[in-house]
């Protein structure tokens, strides 16, 4: 049990208002399409701005293309152009091994402009070292604050419970009335019995802290391999979704299988990002990401020199699932629906998993409590305009036309209701 929670880090709630500072900051990802949402969605797989990958690095691309109509064509389908005979296109395509990129053939000519205007951003500055941890907000722990307001509290208590007897005595003795013996404070029954609740609850509320009764805030669990989502979704950008692929779709985000991490990693063999970005674990440890590689390989059944899948005598690629470690769990009794709050609700994974793209391990950021829960569906607009999903909700459709409510909230669909949160 006490294992459970040997890797925990405590934060503190002031990560509450770092992650809003965060959704803030990330809820472009879900707005109008942009260059850098458009390249995340259809070419962050295969293509970095700044580096080769499947595809070749993407900065100022196109300044060695024929022309801005070359780049349009390419992109909507580059096999065409390399068919047609097209010499810069036959010579990227001889260079990259003849591996055909996928067509794009809905992506506009202004989106594809906004994509390669994104990957012409200058490359950022590497921070300094030590800078990247400076921006953690303040802790704002209230455990010190209720304690002294509990303090004064019984202080005022006792004042008047004395004023009160010096009163009562001074009656009696007016009406010449013999004042009860007093009796010493600790044999006093009330005051024994206020001090045993009080007791009570405070040890209640330690406990439900000290252990969060199987809530598991902050809990970073050692996995198999030191992936990095800094690495992968912060400096290479590569789309959640693209990994995750759940969270559209159902109720689970689920984490990806070996072959979506080979699908990159036939080719990447190295981590040549150390200088750049060290990895570091939580204990302190340097870890060198192209070992990691090797023991991705391992699992995938990678030989990495002849580049192909060890197989056994039958041809059966020799592979073991990578036994990842859960991090996020609802107790059973709960029903949580991705695609519902992603694709229905637009909210950013970032809300509600914190900022993953700057972690190298990734721990549990919110406290999974049913207040959690509640809370942001009392806060939370639906996005009602527009939504089919919403077109039963007619009271609240001819209220916004007559000019009597503003918004909706999740809360007002139902999301307090007791079963549609549990079973
Ligand atoms: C499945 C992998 C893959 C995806 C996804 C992909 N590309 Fe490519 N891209 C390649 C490869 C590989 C090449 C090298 C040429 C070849 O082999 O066809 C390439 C070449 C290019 C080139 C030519 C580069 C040069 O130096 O002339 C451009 C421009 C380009 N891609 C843009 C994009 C854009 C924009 C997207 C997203 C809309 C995209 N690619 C998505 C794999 C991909
Ligand atoms: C290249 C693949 C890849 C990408 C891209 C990726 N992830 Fe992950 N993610 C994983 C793997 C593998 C795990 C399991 C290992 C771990 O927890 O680190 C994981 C675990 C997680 C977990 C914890 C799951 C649990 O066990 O409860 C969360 C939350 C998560 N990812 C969110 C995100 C978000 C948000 C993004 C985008 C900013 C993202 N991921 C991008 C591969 C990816
Ligand atoms: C409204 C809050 C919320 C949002 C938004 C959200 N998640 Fe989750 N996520 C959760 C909760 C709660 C769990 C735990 C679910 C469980 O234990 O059944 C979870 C679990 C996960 C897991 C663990 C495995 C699984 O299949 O459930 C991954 C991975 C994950 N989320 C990734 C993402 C990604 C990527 C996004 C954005 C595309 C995202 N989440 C958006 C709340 C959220
Ligand atoms: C879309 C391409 C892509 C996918 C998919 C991908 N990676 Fe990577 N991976 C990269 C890139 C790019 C690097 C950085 C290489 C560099 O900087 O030299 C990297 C680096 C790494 C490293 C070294 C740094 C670190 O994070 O420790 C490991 C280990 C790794 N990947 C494991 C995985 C695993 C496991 C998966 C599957 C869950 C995966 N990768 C999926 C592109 C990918
Ligand atoms: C960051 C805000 C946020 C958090 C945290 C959140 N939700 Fe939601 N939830 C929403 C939004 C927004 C919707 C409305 C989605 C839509 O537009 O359909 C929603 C809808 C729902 C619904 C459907 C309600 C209905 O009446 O149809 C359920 C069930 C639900 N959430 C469960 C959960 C559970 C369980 C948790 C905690 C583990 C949770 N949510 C945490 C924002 C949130
Ligand atoms: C928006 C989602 C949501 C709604 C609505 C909701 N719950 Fe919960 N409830 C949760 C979550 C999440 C947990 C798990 C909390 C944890 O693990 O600490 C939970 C836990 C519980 C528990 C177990 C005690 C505990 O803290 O673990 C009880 C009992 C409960 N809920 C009763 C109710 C009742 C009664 C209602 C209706 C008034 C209700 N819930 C409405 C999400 C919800």
């Amino acid at each position: 049990m006490l294992g459970y929670f040997n890797r925990k880090t405590k934060k503190g709630s002031g990560f509450i208002v770092f992650i809003a500072f965060l959704l803030f900051s990330t809820s472009k990802l879900y707005a109008a399409p942009d260059g850098k949402a458009l390249f995340q969605a259809n070419c962050a797989a295969c293509h970095n701005p700044y580096k080769d990958a499947t595809g070749p690095a993407l900065f100022g691309v196109d300044t060695r293309v024929p022309s801005k109509e070359w780049l349009h064509k390419w992109v909507k389908n580059s096999m065409e152009l390399v068919s047609s005979g097209d010499k810069h296109a036959n010579e990227v395509f001889n260079k990259w091994n003849k591996i055909p990129m996928p067509p794009f053939p809905t992506l506009t000519e202004e989106e594809i402009d906004a994509i390669i205007a994104f990957v012409n951003i200058p490359k950022p500055e590497p921070k300094q070292p030590g800078g990247a941890t400076s921006a953690q907000p303040a802790d704002t722990d209230n455990t010190l604050l209720y304690a002294i307001l509990t303090v004064i509290l019984l202080i005022i208590v006792a004042v008047f419970a004395s004023i009160n007897k010096t009163l009562a005595k001074a009656a009696n003795q007016k009406s010449d009335i013999p004042s009860p013996k007093d009796i010493p404070f600790y044999r006093n029954k009330v005051i024994i019995s206020v001090v045993a609740i009080v007791m009570i609850l405070a040890f209640g509320a330690w406990l439900t802290n000290a252990s969060e009764f199987g809530r598991q805030k902050n809990y970073m669990p050692k996995q198999p391999i030191f992936y990095s989502h800094k690495v992968h979704a912060g400096i290479n950008q590569i789309n959640c979704l693209y990994c995750h692929t759940g969270a559209e779709k159902g109720r689970f985000a689920s984490v990806p299988s070996t072959n979506v991490c080979m699908n990159c990693h036939k080719q990447i063999d190295e981590y040549t990002g150390a200088d750049e970005h060290p990895l570091i674990s939580l204990e302190g440890d340097k870890i060198d990401g192209t070992a990691q590689i090797q023991e991705l390989y391992k699992y995938a059944g990678w030989d990495k020199d002849k580049k192909a899948y060890k197989t056994d005598a039958n041809g059966n690629i020799l592979a073991t699932p990578i036994p990842w470690v859960k991090i996020h769990n609802l107790p059973d009794h709960v029903y949580f629906n991705h695609s519902l709050h992603v694709v229905s609700g637009k909210i950013a994974c970032q809300r509600c998993h914190g900022n993953v793209e700057e972690m190298d391990e990734v721990f549990q950021s919110a406290d999974l409590s049913m207040g959690w829960c509640v809370n942001c569906h009392r806060n939370t607009n639906v996005q009602f305009a527009n939504n089919d999903y919403y077109s039963i909700f007619q009271k609240y459709h001819d209220e916004i036309k007559a000019g009597t409510r503003t918004d909706v909230k999740v809360s007002d669909i139902g999301g307090l209701e007791c079963q549609k949160c549990h079973y």
